[in-house]
């Protein structure tokens, strides 16, 4: 299973200073010694981490696929495209959430994106919640893949595995166990749909060193893109060991 680092946060850790360390270059060399096979970052409309000199340097400079997240904003999506990164990943963008929040609506016109994308010869994915509706709507538009949103399986595992519950960050939600099945097997019947139909399958968001094992057991899932769990594993052990820790919990 490929693993997809991705390093906003390196670039959240310096704006906090607004000066030039930790740079995210750096990083990208890094990830690919510890065996990554891409890295992933995300050109947000407000800037708040990555600026548009990273993303040229790092696309610039990579020895690793550049996987670049981005809103269907024309600006950002034409300056991407000329940069030529190796995919794109189309997520939904909204100025007041700490992460994204929840899969792409895929309205019609998300598909002339598309289009332009791959004919540029850039790879498309696109980040959706595990709806089947979705998943059919992603092959008519003729993405190359999609990445399956975990974030609410991620919530319900903590919730089920963690103190969580017992902070003022709990997560007030019945039948959690219930719940925490059914998304499970929604994961994985969604991941069989689309591979069925021909779309890659890839999966990310609230991915950790725990979380993980489950969704390794879903063979159609071929790529996951993981940042904050690692860059916080990585204050403590440095991102290098980060990196392989999460590549042997993820090997098949
Ligand atoms: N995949 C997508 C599409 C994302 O937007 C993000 C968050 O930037 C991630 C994966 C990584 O999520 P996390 O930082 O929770 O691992």
């Amino acid at each position: 299973m490929k693993l997809g680092v991705n390093i906003d946060h390196i670039a959240t850790l310096r704006e906090a200073r607004k000066i030039n360390d930790p740079d995210p270059l750096e990083a990208v060399f890094i990830a690919k010694n510890a065996g990554a096979e891409q890295i992933t970052i995300h050109l947000r409309e407000d800037r708040r981490h990555m600026h548009d000199e990273d993303i040229t340097k790092i696309i610039n400079s990579s020895q690793l696929p550049i996987n670049v997240e981005s809103s269907i904003n024309k600006e950002i999506i034409d300056y991407l495209i000329a940069l030529k990164p190796h995919s794109i990943t189309l997520v939904p963008e909204n100025r007041m959430e700490v992460t994204t929040e929840g899969g792409l609506k895929l309205q019609d016109s998300i598909k002339e994106t598309i289009k332009k994308i791959k004919d540029n010869g850039i790879k498309v994915s696109l980040f959706i919640d595990a709806f089947s509706d979705d998943i059919k709507k992603a092959k008519d538009f003729e993405s190359d893949a999609i990445e399956l949103h975990t974030g609410a399986f991620a919530n319900l595992f903590l919730v089920l595995n963690t103190n969580l519950n017992r902070t003022h960050n709990a997560l007030i939600i019945n039948n959690p166990k219930v719940k925490y099945q059914m998304l499970l097997k929604n994961l994985e019947d969604s991941a069989i749909l689309a591979n069925n139909i021909g779309l890659e399958v890839y999966a990310g968001h609230g991915l950790n060193y725990q979380n993980v094992k489950e969704i390794v057991k879903i063979k159609e899932i071929t790529e996951l893109n993981i940042g904050h769990s690692i860059i916080a594993r990585a204050v403590f052990c440095g991102l290098e060991n980060a990196i392989r820790e999460m590549k042997n919990l993820i090997k098949r």
